[in-house]
């Protein structure tokens, strides 16, 4: 059942050419596959092919059909015997997309048809060689009922048709770019659609096509002007130029992930395509164009050059995450990205690195690949990819780069490939880097400082925690940039300092940032003739993704949040102090009180600037649960909430007046705009809304919270607004129920709009489990849309501690009900969801027997799928 990365061979025949012919009626769908084959040199003479849930119709070969003893067949493959080198076969399978709940391979969401083949949807079409290192030239004919499906769309150019023929339309496509069947993309519906154009570096003329129902079709301007953005920053950035006439997006209301690459034809969930000022807030804004951007860089970065087994995940999808996070630097703050993307590792790859199911950058082994689309996968590769390029310098980097397409371009490829170009442009033996494709675990790095004579020392040690099936490890090839600030702030220039190190080091940044590459267990560096002892700036642009235990001073840090020239470190800083408040039980909140009304009073005064507008915003953000409760050295999950809300209460007391100024300062100065100030300005606005509401009570908090609800021109607002009004134990309880009600009456008829009004219901610490339960008999809610599904269940289980960690075990019982009845239905939205509870291991003693015996139900339950089973049985081995 295990699947492992030693056993990885070569496939005996391989296919050539596919000619599908989709024969859609409602109820059923005839799938026709022509296939030729072509034996590998001195390979078997049999052929597996992957098939499941498909009822068979036919089998021929070079025309003649099989009668039922000329094949083997079972629940998951048809295996042919006693062929020759070349074949022409031939494949009927009937498959009814219509009962397909679980969103793999062709289904149906709403009104139309669509397909997700990654990673092994395909074989629930039809029966194939399902694996990336297979790639035919796909040509695809689709016929459908005319009225019903004007729009019948699939990979590549249209090379026939429309033709109606009996109410029945036929077109056919044709890709010309040989690729592996998870690419494949049909889709058929009564669609709208907006076009554009791009004209390629080379004047190529490309048609872009974003289709969706009616009903959506407004919304999909602004994700268009991000996919020619992207088409013109991949040509900027990496040459790459895109290689087809036509280049389609559809947006699709029922999907398990984001989106995907599919060639030519990428499928997106509505949550990562649409946006409007009323239905998208600034962070939907943000990952439409980040999303649109992830996936047609993927034309390069995953289909030009392909994996090619599923335990190089990470080969596009690390380096696409990579290249997607360069581009929104490029589009908006890079600083404010660095933090955001930083925040996120810590709270959620951090996590699963330190727990049951931490696997390393590229797994050895796995039971059901769809598990193994996590953050270490694609953000901690993505770290990986980073880590190459502060290691080689940018020009070097693009080199490796440049080599990498060229050399492997129309192939399936490894992570060492990739490794392999990267050391062969730099000239340099980057063998023990690869260790950060091959160890799980976080890295520990702990540092001391050490100042007499003039001479500063700093002795860096790095360790690795042990994760399932890997004991000892050992040493990284760690890059770690830092700076030297003196008392004041200023920053010392490396050029003027006599450095002594036995690792490689270089200086950056004009001589003011210096770049260690550590690979020994211990490492010192020193500096000398210096009059008094620096700060460090440790770790800039958190430059590996290594936890670092470093003692050291607030004075520091606050020097540190207050002068360092690298937004990361500032932030880092500040995140420290934040922190520390919530680091054992006697700590006086005074001080970081005082500091964060200091910085709201900079904040008062900053130019009208988008990045630092945003960079206040966010070291006045408390750092959210999550983050607490990975970051913290010991977790007390109810000493971590309790704080939490004393903190914030304080805060916004405190510094009410300065909150209020601050907020009217930056609400609205005209028509919503969805630009770097425009959101900035929101950020600072929300942020001291809500710890203004904090200082008020009664009356004057109802219309303060109902004033600025009623008054906001966009989501981002109203969502600021309507989320004090779910948490604000002082808001009167009919207040914040008319508010709910008058803003589902307002928006009920967009679907993500109506899913953020059930999340934030969802997580708020003030809804029983009662109350959620009553929200899932909502006429509005439907458990088979994943989105919908998520934004109860998952803003649950990921947001609302207060409730998921009762000590009476209800929230752990809900969440775990759910996961039961979805797995029947739709088995990685289920596996997904489980993750709150595989993070036993960080809790209490009571809080981890409650969690293991909700895993034990579920691992029991009778149809468990692979996907659910999976995670739950390692979670509960680990332990
Ligand atoms: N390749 C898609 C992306 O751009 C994700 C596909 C996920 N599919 C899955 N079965 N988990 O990241
Ligand atoms: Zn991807």
């Amino acid at each position: 059942q295990e699947i492992k990365l030693a056993d990885y061979q070569a496939p005996d025949y391989y296919t050539q050419a596919t000619h599908l012919t989709f024969d859609i009626n409602d109820g059923a769908t005839l799938v026709t596959n022509l296939m030729s084959v072509e034996r590998r040199n001195d390979a078997a003479n049999s052929l597996q092919l992957d098939g499941e849930h498909l009822e068979l119709v036919a089998v021929s070969i070079d025309g003649r059909e099989l009668a039922g003893n000329e094949y083997q067949i079972d629940e998951e493959s048809l295996t042919l015997h006693n062929l020759d080198a070349s074949h022409e076969i031939k494949i009927v399978t009937r498959i009814k997309p219509e009962e397909n709940t679980a969103l793999e391979g062709l289904y149906r969401s709403s009104s139309m048809y669509c397909t997700q083949c990654e990673a092994q949807g395909f074989r629930r079409i039809t029966y194939y060689q399902d694996r990336p290192d297979v790639l035919a030239k796909f040509t695809t004919t689709i016929v459908a009922d005319a009225a019903a499906y004007p729009t019948l769309l699939s990979n590549g150019n249209l090379i026939e048709g429309p033709s109606i023929v009996d109410g029945r339309r036929s077109v056919t496509w044709e890709d010309p770019f040989p690729k592996p069947a998870y690419l494949f993309a049909l889709v058929a519906g009564d669609l709208e659609m907006i076009e554009d154009t791009f004209t390629t570096m080379n004047d190529r003329v490309v048609t872009l096509r974003i289709y969706s129902e009616p009903h959506n079709i407004a919304q999909c301007d602004y994700a268009m002007g991000a996919l020619k953005r992207s088409m013109k920053w991949d040509e900027e950035q990496f040459g790459r130029e895109y290689d087809l006439d036509i280049f389609m997006i559809v947006a699709v209301e029922d999907f398990n992930m984001g989106a995907m690459e599919n060639k030519g034809l990428n499928i997106f969930n509505t949550s990562c395509v649409l946006a409007s000022k009323d239905t998208a807030t600034d962070a939907a804004y943000e990952r439409v164009e980040a999303v649109v951007a992830h996936e047609y860089f993927h034309n390069w970065s995953g289909n030009r050059v392909t994996c090619r087994d599923w335990f190089q995940l990470s080969l596009k999808e690390g380096f696409t995450v990579f290249r997607d996070a360069e581009f929104s630097s490029d589009m908006n703050s890079r600083a404010v990205k660095r933090i955001d993307d930083v925040t996120f590792l810590r709270a959620v790859q951090f996590a699963e690195d330190a727990g049951p199911l931490a696997h390393p950058v590229r797994p050895a082994s796995y039971i059901e690949i769809s598990n193994f689309y996590t953050t270490t996968i694609y953000e901690k590769g993505a770290e990986v990819v980073r880590m190459y390029k502060t290691l080689l310098g940018d020009e070097k980097f693009r080199a490796g780069s440049d080599l990498y397409f060229e050399r492997f371009d129309g192939s399936a490829a490894t992570t060492d490939d990739f490794a392999g170009v990267m050391a062969e442009v730099s000239g340099r033996d980057l063998t023990q880097f690869k260790r950060w494709y091959e160890q799980a675990g976080t890295p520990v790095l702990t540092v001391h400082e050490s100042f007499s004579a003039g001479e500063f020392k700093l002795t860096i040690t790095q360790s690795c925690p042990a994760t399932p099936g890997q004991k000892e490890k050992l040493p990284f090839q760690i890059p770690i940039e830092l700076g030297l600030l003196n008392e004041e702030g200023t920053p010392l220039s490396f050029f003027d300092l006599v450095i002594d190190c036995e690792e490689q080091f270089e200086s950056r940044d004009g001589g003011f940032s210096l770049l260690l590459s550590m690979t020994q267990p211990t490492s010192t560096v020193s500096f000398s003739f210096l009059d008094d002892k620096p700060v460090v700036s440790f770790l800039r642009g958190f430059s590996a993704p290594v936890r670092v235990h470093y003692e050291r001073p607030a004075e520091d840090l606050k020097l540190l949040a207050n002068h360092d020239t690298d937004g990361f470190v500032k932030w880092d800083s500040m995140t420290s102090l934040w922190l520390q408040s919530f680091e054992g039980k006697e700590v006086d909140h005074g001080s970081l009180i005082d500091i964060v009304g200091g910085i709201a009073e900079q904040a008062l005064h900053a130019p009208e600037d988008a990045e630092q507008k945003m960079l206040a915003a966010t070291l006045l953000t408390m750092p959210e649960a999550n983050y607490l409760f990975e970051q913290l050295s010991t977790l007390d999950v109810d000493h971590v909430l309790s704080t939490s809300d004393q903190l914030y209460a304080s805060i916004g007391t405190q510094h009410k007046a300065t909150w209020l100024e601050l907020f009217e300062k930056n609400t609205a100065s005209g028509p919503y705009q969805p630009d770097g100030l425009g959101m900035a300005r929101r950020a600072l606005a929300n942020r001291a809304f809500s710890y203004y509401a904090q200082s008020l009570e009664g009356d004057e908090l109802a219309e303060f919270v109902t004033g600025y609800f009623s008054q906001v021109d966009n989501l981002t607002d109203r969502r600021a607004a309507l989320s004090v009004a779910v948490r604000h134990e002082k808001l009167a309880a009919s207040v914040r129920s008319k508010m709910l009600e008058d803003f589902y009456t307002a928006w009920q008829a967009e679907a993500l709009v109506i899913d953020m009004w059930f999340s934030l219901q969802a997580q708020s610490p003030l809804s029983t489990i009662n109350d959620l339960q009553a929200l899932t008999r909502h006429p509005a809610f439907d458990v088979k849309n994943p989105n919908r599904a998520r934004s109860i269940y998952s803003a649950f289980g990921m947001y609302n501690h207060h409730r998921l960690h009762a000590l009476d075990g209800s929230g752990y019982q809900f969440i775990a009900d759910a996961i039961g009845e979805i797995d029947q239905l739709n088995p990685q939205l289920a596996s997904r969801m489980a993750t709150p509870l595989t993070r036993w291991h960080r809790y209490d003693h009571e809080r981890q027997g409650l969690m293991k015996a909700r895993l034990e139900q579920l691992s029991h339950s009778p149809d468990i799928s692979k996907d659910l089973f999976e995670i739950v049985s390692k979670s509960l081995q680990a332990g």
